[in-house]
């Protein structure tokens, strides 16, 4: 299921004041945008009306997950919710 989720987000309008989609920003990432200046000097993402404020987050949110995937000792533990 997981790789139909993905295939949904890269046609997903991540910042939608540019029509950049997740497919668009997730490429960029991988050629070695890891910040979202990169990503805004690469693909111009959060240069649009908004100023990023309705992108900024998501994006943000996409470079931690690949950096975390990148990096196996940064796995988070999972977290534990007491039932109550
Ligand atoms: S949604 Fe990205 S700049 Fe507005």
């Amino acid at each position: 299921m997981s790789t139909q989720k993905q295939v949904i987000n890269n046609f997903k309008k991540v910042c939608i004041c540019r029509s950049v989609t997740g497919g668009t920003i997730m490429k960029a990432i991988r050629e070695g945008s890891l910040s979202f200046e990169a990503l805004r000097r690469a693909i111009r993402v959060g240069t649009g009306n908004c100023k990023a404020k309705r992108c900024r987050p998501k994006i943000e949110a996409q470079l931690q997950a690949y950096k975390e995937s990148l990096d196996p000792s940064s796995e988070k533990a999972p977290s534990s919710k007491a039932n109550a």
